[in-house]
């Protein structure tokens, strides 16, 4: 069985190669606006290994963190679509990917006119630890035995909980392009639950990746040339979203779902999806006192909280509930009764007492 250990070392050597030079194989062919491409420089567009175009759906003045963000193609796009007010974070863990994109970032920003785009190494799964303070520790109290292994070990959390790589709460948006796959299967929920730990309330994740049509078998996992591959690691396109809600997420969408596979290996079929999913606010009062009708076109719908609504009749929600169903991806599901009059609304059916 492949091990973490080998799964990342074959991934991390994959990459540094793709770095160095274009690698075919990684290609998954994508449309980006044109605009944008103007002014990355061409190295970096050569080495596109993205399968999809999420910062097609960022807005201005964002702050946004990209997953994986290679050479920094969709970072150097994000930062002109969320423009000077907004920031653009990118998050990878290969030093050879790394120097590239901190080579063009300031090449980027000169010809947008601002610089809001910086590189921060680390790993996505554990995006607390910043992996150049750990090595800068590492140089000065190297590891030689057990007793300094668990002083870095305990260097290391003191690191994640006092200074974080990317903080609790503290993004608007996070992106990733062709990555999440990449992560091995048993640190794939730590990963889903630090994107939702570094969202702020009311973010949203949009995340691009290879899915397959089908589990991949065991036999296919243990291959390390299919793990870098982008093949072996993906979700199915099922669990995949299932990961996103597993984790906290509401509202979860797919945005775009490639209808001809990518590749297809030992007849399961691998293609790319987009997926948004949102981050829901903190608090709010659990009180039935405003009121929403569903309007349709399904006969009734239930939400990632359990909320069973029919069409068109008025049923009483909390309030943040209430708001929630005000914003995207509700807002055109729904008519939000602001003045509360008419007859009184129905509680809609609802799995937990406390969210309604
Ligand atoms: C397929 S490439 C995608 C690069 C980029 N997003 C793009 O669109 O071109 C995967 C990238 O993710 C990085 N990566 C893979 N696993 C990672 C992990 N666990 N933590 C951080 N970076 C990772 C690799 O180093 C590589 O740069």
């Amino acid at each position: 069985m492949t091990t973490a250990l080998q799964v990342e070392s074959a991934v991390r050597n994959r990459y540094s190669e793709a770095a160095g030079q274009k690698v075919e194989a990684l290609c998954c062919p994508i449309e980006y606006d044109r605009e944008y491409l103007k002014v990355i420089p061409q190295e970096v567009i050569d080495r596109d290994y993205g399968c999809g175009d999420p910062s097609r759906h960022l807005k201005a003045g964002e702050t946004v963190l990209d997953l994986g963000s290679g050479t920094g193609k969709i970072c150097f796009i994000a930062a002109q679509v969320v423009g000077a007010r907004g920031r653009v974070i990118g998050v990878d863990m290969n030093d050879d990917m790394l120097a590239m994109a901190r080579k063009y970032a300031p090449v980027v920003g000169q010809a947008i006119g601002f610089n809001n785009v910086e590189f921060r190494k680390g790993r996505i799964q554990d995006l607390a630890l910043d992996l150049e303070k750990l090595e800068a520790e590492l140089k000065k109290n190297p590891i030689q035995d057990a007793n300094s292994f668990l002083a870095a070990e305990a260097r290391a959390a003191e690191l994640r909980a006092m200074s974080p790589l990317i903080a609790t709460d503290s993004m608007d948006v996070v992106v990733s392009n062709c990555v999440l796959n990449l992560v091995e299967p048993r640190a794939k929920r730590q990963l889903f639950n630090e994107i939702f730990r570094v969202l702020r309330h009311g973010g949203r994740a949009v995340i691009s990746d290879i899915v397959s049509a089908q589990p991949v078998p065991v036999e296919m996992q243990n291959d390390p040339e299919l793990w870098s591959g982008c093949i072996s690691g993906a979700l199915t396109e099922e669990d995949f979203i299932h990961a996103f809600v597993d984790a906290g997420f509401y509202g979860a969408r797919i945005l775009k779902r490639d209808p001809q596979p990518w590749r297809t290996v030992q007849r399961i079929e691998f293609r790319s999806m987009t997926i948004e999913a949102f981050k829901g606010d903190s608090v709010g009062s659990a009180e039935r006192n405003r009121t929403v009708i569903y309007k349709g076109p399904f006969q009734e719908v239930v939400d990632d909280q359990g909320h069973r609504l029919e069409r068109g009749r008025r049923q009483a929600v909390s309030d943040p509930t209430f708001q929630r169903y005000g914003r995207e991806p509700y807002r055109d599901c729904f008519e939000l009764i602001e003045d509360g009059a008419g007859p009184s609304p129905a509680p809609p059916c609802c799995n937990g007492s406390s969210c309604c």
